[in-house]
């Protein structure tokens, strides 16, 4: 193409120090344009193909991150399953209010479910009775031994519809166009690979199927919660921004977490 625009410029009758400086201007026109997205274009093509290591950065990890950083956030660690009984403790109940979370929800019988980072089905076990015989919970972990308690618990509960899945860290590994809502409650800022997770979350939504970020409130220094895992609404949103997502609203019923949902909207795939 640039050599196309030489021959071009090389045939117009115009004095020699007016050639070269077009000739300097248009390469440096045609080399830098394609990299520059169009403002607006929130999920081009320049960005989903981008190499996934162009994502991130590299600091020194702070005292509970991974020194990971993804759109000027650093990544946190990720809560190991040692820890699982923090999950369960009886004062959830008060801090987070999880039937009013689930009621928000509004899900309905026979919903495809995907709750990402499960842990031990706090949340995925009270979905269970509201999707019902119909609906499917897939319950997404990279931590064995969460699946391992969850199992347990569904066992002792009488649950059948919830299915484990051990995904990996970039994969959460569900089929394609099959999920009405994918959940993650106090997950996504441990994503070691949050670009690469939501790319794959994206592939599984159906079109107009939702995603809901629940996260502690980072603009709420009453929530006490350590700073990298709470999360700002803007930040939630501007990490939202590459992927084929369109806002649908932020619910601030809660008394810890705000719940940010996007809908997917159509896009094609198939070159990426
Ligand atoms: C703080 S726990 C929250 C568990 C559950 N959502 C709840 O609210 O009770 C975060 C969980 O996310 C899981 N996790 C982190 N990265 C993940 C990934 N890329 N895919 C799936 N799960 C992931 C961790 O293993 C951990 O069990």
């Amino acid at each position: 193409m640039i050599t196309k625009f030489k021959k071009v410029v090389g045939i117009l009758r115009v004095p020699k120090p007016i050639k070269i400086c077009a000739i300097v201007v248009g390469t440096l026109f045609l080399l830098i344009y394609p990299t520059t997205s169009p403002k607006g274009d929130s999920h081009s093509k320049t960005d989903q193909t981008r190499p996934a290591s162009t994502h991130y950065e590299q600091r020194t990890p702070s005292r509970d991150g991974i020194g990971k950083i993804y759109m000027g956030r650093e990544i946190s660690q990720v809560m190991g399953h040692l820890a699982a009984g923090w999950l369960e403790r009886p004062e959830r109940e008060r801090e987070e209010m999880p039937n009013k979370l689930i009621e928000m929800l509004k899900l309905k019988e026979g919903d495809v479910v995907a709750d990402i980072g499960v842990g031990t089905g706090y949340i995925a076990r009270r979905i269970s009775p509201i999707v019902g015989k119909t609906g499917t919970i897939y319950g997404v972990e990279i931590q064995q031994e969460m699946l391992d308690i969850l199992a347990e618990k569904m066992t002792e509960e009488g649950i059948t519809n919830i299915k484990g899945v051990l995904g990996t860290i970039t994969n959460p590994k569900l089929p394609p166009n099959s999920v009405d809502l994918a959940i993650m409650v106090d997950v996504y800022h441990e994503f070691s690979h949050p670009y690469e997770m939501m790319h794959n979350i994206c592939r599984a939504l159906k079109v107009g199927g939702r995603v809901a970020f629940v996260e502690y409130r980072l603009e709420d220094d009453s929530v006490p919660i350590k700073r990298l895992h709470k999360m700002s609404e803007l930040q939630v949103i501007k990490e939202a921004t590459p992927h084929p997502l369109s806002w649908i609203e932020t619910l601030d019923g809660l008394p810890w977490q705000h719940v940010i949902i996007f809908e997917k909207v159509a896009t094609d795939f198939t070159s990426l």
